[in-house]
């Protein structure tokens, strides 16, 4: 694999120009590194029409004995996964590539015994614990197609992923830690079963001795169902385009869609993009602070990490338990050498002030990563200075579910550093920015809409059940180029730096969520007619989530705070509580075109503070009541 590594910035200039002016070969090399059943026919066939994108086409392999048996021989007795628990005073598991690999087989065994097959939907609501990773792979070894559903999402949104992806069978636990709080999952599982049927078992990790109702014939607990399973399990072959999992992500329409990734090229590109921008040597250990439940913690704690046999730190806390410093406590603990967490993370821990980061060494550490949406340049000198005590570099990853791993970004220590850009594409990766026109923009220092021109192994394939709403969604805006959704800049030297969205997709905290789903939550409450969601800047969050409701009735004074509570528990229920808007307000309109359209542009200048100029107002169906608005804002 060290062969795949680009060393200076000469080199990634060279490999760059290599993976653009013939992609095939350049993939081909890459893909030689890993462990095939059979070889591919072809490296790549595509359109960007329907879309249809098919890497290594021909080939089948198994990402598991890419992740494990491929690595036991040579580093069995290396420490593949340690676990950090929330509690500092528990007890820290590891797993050796060895006794990984054994426990992996064991669940695939007792996930076959319970009657998944190849290509069967797995749904994982999980805590952050071994058996999470563990889960994962275990339905790949088997190659049964896992959907892991973040566990801070309510039983209607479990309810919905399960039955988008007709899960057959649910992994689960009882309950979880969370700094302080335990909070129940079993229950939630429980709820969220009421309302689908093609569920037909539920394996349930004894977590925290909660002993929660277990129905018979449907729910086994984990511990038994292990019971007994042999510690060898074939790995299945698959086709290089079979699907591997479906993550279930946010839009600007409708409910959340299943993007589906596919075995060999997520494999490929995961493991090339974790080798270069964390620059991984084999001493080395790594820890992201994702969670699995998103494809950072995908990407980044089980796949990219695994398949180059490194080793992966996997905490189950939150930053600040039992205090700020926990970070930077575990990171001496386990001589962290490339750490990856949050823009949101950093900053609020920044809140806490200096006391925390300066009492640890760091030492250990050469390279810090940031990820999920825009870092300011406050906060990157904070991470820089006192994290990276001004000699590791920053590397800011650009990319999103859809696209599988790490688009554009800081190369380790080889390429420039320039707080608040992300940086340059990986090789492979053909960004481009567009014109409203839809006309490439050539220039330097200008701002576009962010697209991709030619595919990368790890890019979607699909949304799960619907490849039409992935043609409509990323491929329709702009003829024969992926869509992000974001728009970007790019300097005189050819780094990226990522502005935000330009759709209704709202990043809170590192979360996506899109306007429409939340507005649907919200006017589930009896007491809303109708409502406008816009996202607004928050100095901890990136961005939180602003409200105006109309009511059936108006809502007085003394009476609008039982209103909001209401408002918010509808939407914990329906979502979680992730997605709570931090401002509500009511009005008595919403400000719509004469055709109907929400002008949301008015709402997001009233929600940024920016009411001094709204624009043309005079096309609207009303337009006082945005002067009622202005009035009113929180
Ligand atoms: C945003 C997370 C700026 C962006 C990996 C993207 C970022 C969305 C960055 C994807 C970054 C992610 N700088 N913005 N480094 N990383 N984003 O699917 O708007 O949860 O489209 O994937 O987050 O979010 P997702």
């Amino acid at each position: 694999m060290n062969k795949l590594q680009i060393r200076t910035l000469e080199q990634y200039y060279e490999k760059y120009a290599q993976s653009v002016s013939d992609p095939e070969a350049f993939w081909e090399d890459v893909a030689n590194e890993f462990r095939w059943m059979k070889r591919w026919d072809k490296v790549l066939e595509w359109n960007f029409t329907e879309p249809s994108i098919r890497w290594f086409k021909g080939a089948t392999l198994n990402i598991t004995e890419n992740m494990l048996d491929r690595h036991v021989s040579i580093r069995g007795d290396k420490q593949a996964l340690i676990w950090e628990p929330n509690d500092p005073h528990g007890k820290t598991v590891s797993y050796s590539y060895s006794e990984l690999l054994d426990a992996v087989c064991v669940f695939a065994n007792t996930l076959k015994s319970q009657g998944v097959k190849k290509g069967d939907r797995v749904c994982i609501y999980m805590p952050m614990i071994p058996e999470l990773a563990i889960a994962v792979m275990a339905c790949a070894r088997i190659g049964a197609i896992h959907s892991v559903v973040f566990a801070g999402f309510s039983a209607n949104a479990l309810a919905d992923r399960i039955e988008d992806a007709q899960a057959k069978l649910i992994i689960t636990a009882d309950g979880l830690n969370r700094g302080a709080k335990q909070i129940p999952l079993k229950r939630v599982v429980d709820e969220a079963l009421e309302h689908v049927s093609c569920v037909e078992r539920v394996i349930v990790f004894d977590c925290l001795g909660w002993q929660p109702a277990m129905k018979t014939g449907r729910d086994i607990w984990w511990q038994d169902a292990v019971e007994g399973e042999s510690k060898v399990c074939e790995a299945e072959p698959m086709d290089a385009e079979d699907p591997l999992f479906i993550l279930y992500t946010s839009g600007s329409t409708g409910k959340p869609k299943g993007v589906v990734h596919t075995c060999g090229g997520y494999m490929v590109y995961t493991a090339y993009s974790f080798l270069n921008v964390y620059q991984y040597e084999e001493k080395d250990v790594f820890w992201c602070t994702a969670d699995i439940g998103w494809i950072t913690g995908h990407s980044y704690i089980v796949y990219g990490p695994l398949l180059c046999g490194a080793t992966t730190v996997m905490f189950e806390g939150i930053p600040t338990y039992p205090d700020a410093g926990r970070f930077w406590e575990v990171i001496d603990k386990y001589g962290v050498n490339q750490f990856l967490t949050a823009p949101t993370a950093i900053r609020s821990l920044m809140a806490f002030g200096e006391d925390h980061v300066l009492s640890y060494s760091l030492n250990s550490l050469k390279i810090i990563g940031t990820v999920g949406e825009p870092i300011n340049e406050e906060a990157w000198n904070w991470y820089h200075l006192h994290v990276g005590k001004g000699r590791c570099p920053v590397v800011d990853n650009w990319w999103q579910t859809e696209t599988g791993g790490i688009m554009i970004s800081g190369i380790g220590d080889i390429s420039p550093l320039k707080p608040t850009f992300a940086g340059y594409p990986l090789p492979g990766i053909q960004p481009v920015l567009l014109n409203q026109e839809g006309r490439e923009i050539e220039g330097a220092d200008e701002e576009g809409y962010l697209c991709v021109k030619f595919p990368w192994p790890s890019i979607l394939r699909t949304t799960y059940g619907d490849h039409e709403r992935c043609r409509v969604t990323y491929f329709s805006h702009y003829d024969g180029y992926y869509f992000t959704g974001d728009g970007a800049k790019r300097d005189e030297n050819g780094m990226y730096r990522i502005i935000g969205r330009v759709d209704d997709v709202i990043n809170v905290s590192g979360h996506r969520f899109g306007t429409a789903e939340i507005e649907n939550a919200i006017n589930m409450s009896n007491l809303v007619i109708e409502s406008a969601v816009v996202g607004y800047p928050h100095p901890v969050k990136g961005q939180s989530i602003y409200a105006f409701v109309v009511c059936e009735q108006e809502v007085p004074e003394d009476k609008q705070i039982q209103a909001r509570g209401e408002i918010v528990e509808t939407v914990v229920a329906e979502i979680g509580k992730i997605a709570v808007p931090e401002k509500i307000q009511f009005v008595s309109g919403l400000p719509k075109t004469r055709s109907g359209k929400i002008m949301r542009r008015i709402l997001r200048k009233i929600a940024e503070g920016d009411t001094s100029n709204l624009g043309d107002t005079s096309t609207l169906l009303d337009p006082f009541v945005v002067d009622e608005i202005v009035e009113n804002a929180l």
